[in-house]
């Protein structure tokens, strides 16, 4: 891509950026493929999109007055990607476990020992905030170069005031430091820690009584989740934690269906949840429920991957519903230690057999709305934040097709430069 810059004007509809000479993956439900523009542009200005057209269509006068001009000389731009269901932020990681299960254990038989989540917990609460904050910068990092302008991310490893906390202001803090956007979710329902082993409910008593009041008067979590499954909670658990999460006005998602279908999902889309993820257990037939209460179907090919999961998300059923399919990396230490939001792309369509047109609306429109931000990101479209990202090709489906390959060229956040890999120096990411 090359970059010019021109005189800047200072009437009002003067543009701060121009790209121009791009194909335009805009994402839109626009009834062609990709939401696909050939001879693309796009108009930024204030850090919003103001105009997407065709190249012959640029109105003449911000032409003219743009402060600045990219050509992207006919690469593919899209929306910045979005990672809508992450547990970036711990301590240790767990290649022990990952060597227990290659010789035979299952998630499921180290979880019931004491270790899985719970030796996550024990390495997380001895991390001061630094020391997660450096770990998770370093992993942070490897998504941004990918393009990921949004990222979610979970606390779920301290269980107790004291850590949940600290893991939600790591998590607030790189949204800080970083271009890109940080959405917090507050997963106190993640596991049962040792203070109150074999009493889930008097744990559920204490995540709602004590640490969700604290997390939602610091404004600390923009969500929250909980694990209902046969290793972590009930269905009449969760329900608990969702009546709390609705008295402090916070939305609700769900880690459901995982191991085994609890009706998790079925629970949670009555509770107008944003998204149920995992899902390889829920039976077709629940699949209308979620399409009744718009709640997000998401798919996470890393952890089906990496616990050589062979039960597949009813992906037929979500189609014939037309349930929103989004898609994550699920990055944690224990079910998916995935930086490439990139490899997910690949995973669903080798593995799910999704198309390449899905796989990118996963990681765009539907991921925004598994977030429950719709009107901000995920789509090129006047009104829409200026994240884009442009791409060393002029074919959206090469992002689904190559395997450990980045052709992320240009990063832009909030209408500025956040990355360009033919400058690597001056790129704030390195
Ligand atoms: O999404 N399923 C529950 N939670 C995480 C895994 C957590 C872990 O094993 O550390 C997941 O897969
Ligand atoms: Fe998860």
């Amino acid at each position: 891509m090359s970059q010019s810059n021109s005189m800047s004007n200072p009437s009002k509809t003067t543009w701060d950026s121009l790209w121009c000479n791009a194909t335009l993956a805009t994402m839109t439900a626009s009834g062609t493929p990709f939401g696909l523009v050939s001879n693309g542009a796009v108009g930024i200005q204030d850090g919003k999109i103001v105009w997407v057209g065709t190249q012959d269509n640029i109105p003449s006068a911000q032409l003219s007055s743009c402060t600045e001009t990219f050509d992207c000389q006919g690469q593919l731009v899209t929306p910045g990607l979005i990672d809508c269901h992450t547990h970036l932020v711990y301590g240790g990681n767990r290649a022990n476990e990952f060597e227990q299960r290659l010789k035979g254990a299952s998630y499921t038989d180290i979880a019931r020992a004491g270790g899985g989540i719970a030796s996550t917990v024990n390495a997380t609460r001895s991390a001061s905030q630094a020391e997660l904050f450096a770990a998770a910068s370093q992993r942070l990092k490897r998504f941004l170069l990918e393009g990921v302008t949004t990222i979610e991310i979970k606390s779920g490893y301290g269980l107790d005031c004291e850590n949940e906390l600290k893991m939600l202001r790591v998590a607030r803090q790189l949204g800080e430091q970083f271009p890109v956007q940080v959405i917090t979710t507050f997963l106190g329902a993640h596991a049962t820690p040792p203070e109150f082993a074999n009493n889930n409910d008097a744990y559920i008593d204490y995540v709602i009584n004590d640490v969700l009041p604290q997390v939602a008067q610091e404004q600390l979590a923009d969500a929250v989740d909980a694990f209902c499954e046969n290793i972590a909670f009930s269905s009449e658990q969760v329900e608990r934690v969702f009546k709390a999460a609705k008295e402090h006005n916070l939305p609700i998602k769900l880690h459901a269906e995982q191991l085994s279908d609890q009706k998790g999902s079925v629970l949670a889309a009555r509770y107008k949840a944003l998204s149920v993820d995992h899902l390889e257990y829920l039976a077709p037939v629940d699949v209308g429920v979620l399409k009744e209460h718009n709640t997000v179907a998401v798919l996470l090919p890393g952890a089906y991957y990496f616990l050589r999961e062979t039960k597949l998300p009813p992906i037929d059923a979500f189609r014939k519903h037309s349930v929103p399919m989004a898609l994550a990396s699920d990055s944690n230490p224990g079910s998916s230690p995935v930086s490439s939001l990139l490899l997910m792309l690949n995973m669903a369509c080798t593995l799910f057999k999704l198309t390449p047109e899905e796989a990118l609306l996963g990681v765009t429109r539907h991921a925004a709305q598994a977030l429950g931000k719709q009107t901000d990101i995920g789509t090129l479209e006047p009104g829409k934040t200026a994240n884009l990202v442009c791409w060393q090709t002029n074919n959206p489906a090469e992002l689904s097709y190559q395997v450990g390959a980045n052709l992320c060229q240009v990063v832009m956040f909030e209408g500025s430069v956040a990355h360009n890999a033919s400058q690597p120096d001056e790129a704030p990411l390195c």
